[in-house]
């Protein structure tokens, strides 16, 4: 067996045998096979697609390239991840709910792919929070307060890491097979019982259309039940960015004040509701997802969601007198008025517009070397529906470059009519 017939087989539309797909997960894990020969090969499979066969064995592959984590010690392990997107600051604001209802939170979370934010870069925002730690600092963290979030660990699906990395710069990313197999080999491999994924559709999301995001919630649901995983895909809108604030130290804010029950956007509300719902269900806390919601949202209010939000954040070295007061958090250099140029209605905040210029303001990377920069973003005051008047404030551009900021300003992210 060799690359070359690989990649040829799959650029002549040919079905990849689970022998040739392990050969090519194992042999560019460890080196012997190139970057550019991967590129090919990934590209092939971008342009011909993959069947479910396919797309199963590659997923198993990708997940058995590295440790299957043991998590059992820890009890039933219900895992949450998005297929990405703008905004999205759901992990930060869910996972403490969920840990507060006493069912244990053990999650390892990516860093910003493309356009969209990642959790960890989102974490890491906080000052002194470990998302490094060690697997047996990770268990002991959940067996002493009932959650750690952290990075992937580097033994962890070490094929989708190189692959995941590789698709970003070679414009691979959204690819039904591609990101079904790289979320489903990290979830086996990250050792949950029981996963719900949000299967984000719109502009900001990979998958454009509801149709790309049924297909991909239908195949990533047949890997986890086939992994002995009950997995439920829940699909939620992603045209206008989630929530108010987009960019790393911002949307922690947001998260922090939606925790202490100071605001709630609409759409965070339904998409916390619908996830949390379906978690407390697979946990077995409820019998069925409105009651869940109900918990969801009572835990909020009680105030313990953000209790345990400032104990994960301490647990993790944090300095939690940021969370305590978000004030202390350094801005960025520009905060800049977006102007309404009109009355009328809102109809278009363009997710994938903000997110692209939240990467070119700095907060995501262009190579995967870059460092980010935590305090530029977005924060909006109104969401598509709301009406404006001429020359109201209708958000901010915060951005430590003032061409930058000039140039996003000249932008037409918000649509009115
Ligand atoms: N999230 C992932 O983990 N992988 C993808 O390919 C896309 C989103």
């Amino acid at each position: 067996m060799n690359i070359q017939e690989i990649i040829a087989k799959k650029r002549d539309k040919k079905e990849l045998s689970k022998e040739e797909i392990d050969y090519f997960v194992r042999e560019y894990t460890n080196g012997s096979i190139t970057d550019y020969q991967a590129s090919a090969l990934v590209m092939a499979i971008y342009i011909n697609g993959m069947n479910d066969m396919e797309i199963t064995n590659l997923t198993l592959a990708m997940a058995h390239s590295g440790d299957i984590l043991d998590l059992s010690e820890l009890g039933e392990i219900i895992d949450k991840h998005s297929t990405g997107g703008v905004g999205d600051k759901i992990t930060l604001i869910l996972m403490p709910i969920i840990a507060s209802l006493g069912i244990p939170v053990a999650k390892m979370s990516g860093r910003g792919l493309g356009f969209t934010g990642g959790t960890i870069d989102k974490l890491e925002s906080i000052p002194g929070y470990n998302t490094n730690i060690t697997t047996e600092k990770f268990i002991e963290n959940v067996k002493n307060i009932g959650i750690s979030l952290m990075g992937q660990t580097l033994n962890l699906a070490p094929a989708d890491k190189k692959l995941y990395a590789l698709r970003d710069v070679i414009s691979c990313v959204d690819s039904i097979p591609l990101i079904a197999s790289s979320i489903m080999s990290k979830k086996i491999a990250a050792g949950a019982n029981k996963i719900v994924i949000d299967v984000t559709c719109g502009s900001g999301a990979f998958m454009k259309t509801r149709e790309d995001a049924e297909k991909l919630a239908q195949i990533m649901t047949s890997i986890g039940n086939l992994a002995n995983k009950e997995t439920v895909c829940v699909i939620t809108n992603m045209d206008e960015p989630v929530g108010y604030a987009v960019g790393n130290t911002l949307e922690v804010i947001e998260a922090v004040d939606i925790l202490k029950n100071k605001y709630m956007p609409e759409d965070i509300k339904n998409i916390i509701e619908e996830l949390g719902g379906n978690m407390l269900v697979l946990a077995k806390k409820v019998n069925n997802i409105e009651d869940g919601k109900k918990l969801i949202i009572e835990n909020i209010k009680n105030g313990k969601a953000y209790s345990k939000l400032l104990e994960l954040v301490k647990n993790q070295g944090g300095d939690f007198s940021y969370i305590e007061d978000t004030n202390k958090f350094e801005k960025a250099k520009f905060i800049c008025p977006i102007i309404s140029k009109q009355n009328g209605k809102i109809t278009r905040i363009d997710a994938l517009k903000v997110g692209e210029l939240s990467c070119y303001l700095g907060a995501g990377r262009q190579k995967k070397e870059d460092s980010i920069n935590p305090k530029v973003g977005f924060i909006f005051n109104k969401k598509v529906g709301d009406i404006v008047e001429k020359d109201e404030v209708i958000g901010y551009v915060h951005a430590d470059d003032e061409d930058k900021a000039k140039y996003v300003l000249e932008q037409d992210v918000v649509e009115t009519k």
